[in-house]
């Protein structure tokens, strides 16, 4: 079992009734986040990249809660300098973690703290677990390598950007998902900030004429995988 909660952006909140972990988590400062940084209670913090959007309140979820942040080298090593609890990895490794085993993938993007300072790549991560795997692209345009991700993978829940601007737009996002062939795709990344603007029912719609699954989550609303 494993309930997946959207709290808007790129962060999700993953619970398997025994460890909690979250996902870029940008809650201070987001427009459009559901709850206060004071709500969240996880052993585990995922990183995607170090943008202001995507590192959010980790470094202050984590001293409050000893969580763990699980992020590629770089980052890790600026965590270090800032004594914040943090797993280093990299594109292409796994780790068996308590809650599962995570595994960092390939993203077109940067990576940078919102001072400038460098972060190493940009990622996204595969989770296993609860049973399920995940597929959180971080940010990221289309690439073909999606296709590798999906076949070595049977992928329950796909989340990927539909924004434009920065990241994949829908008709490319729409192209991702027929390249991973998750069980189901969640858009995420839009709407946030004007120039993210996006309708996620369009993606819903595109989605459909291509016979994938695909559901909108609200902002704060549960599913169970
Ligand atoms: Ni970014
Ligand atoms: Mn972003």
């Amino acid at each position: 079992m494993l309930k997946i909660t959207f709290l808007s952006h790129s962060c999700f909140l993953l619970s398997d009734g025994n460890f909690n972990l979250i996902i870029d988590p940008f809650i201070t400062g987001n427009p459009t986040s559901p709850i206060n940084k004071d709500d969240v209670k996880v052993e585990f913090i995922a990183l995607t990249h170090a943008h202001g959007d995507h590192l959010g309140d980790a470094v202050e979820l984590s001293k409050k809660t000893d969580a763990t942040i699980i992020c590629v080298n770089e980052l890790g090593v600026f965590l270090d300098e800032i004594g914040v609890k943090n797993h280093k990895m990299h594109i292409g490794g796994g780790y068996n973690f308590p809650f599962g085993r995570l595994k960092f993938t390939i993203a077109h993007h940067g990576s940078s703290t919102p001072d400038g300072r460098y972060m190493g790549e940009p990622a996204g991560v595969v989770i296993n677990m609860g049973g399920k795997t995940i597929y959180h692209t971080g940010d990221t345009g289309l690439f073909l390598d999606m296709k590798l991700i999906g076949e070595l993978n049977k992928i329950d829940c796909m989340m990927l950007p539909i924004g434009d601007n920065f990241t994949m737009g829908i008709d490319d996002a729409v192209i991702a998902v027929d390249f991973v062939n998750p069980e189901l795709a969640i858009p995420m990344h839009y709407s946030t900030f004007e120039v993210i603007n996006a309708d996620p029912d369009e993606f819903l719609t595109k989605c459909k004429m291509i016979k994938k699954h695909a559901k909108v989550m609200q902002f704060g609303e549960t599913i169970e995988l």
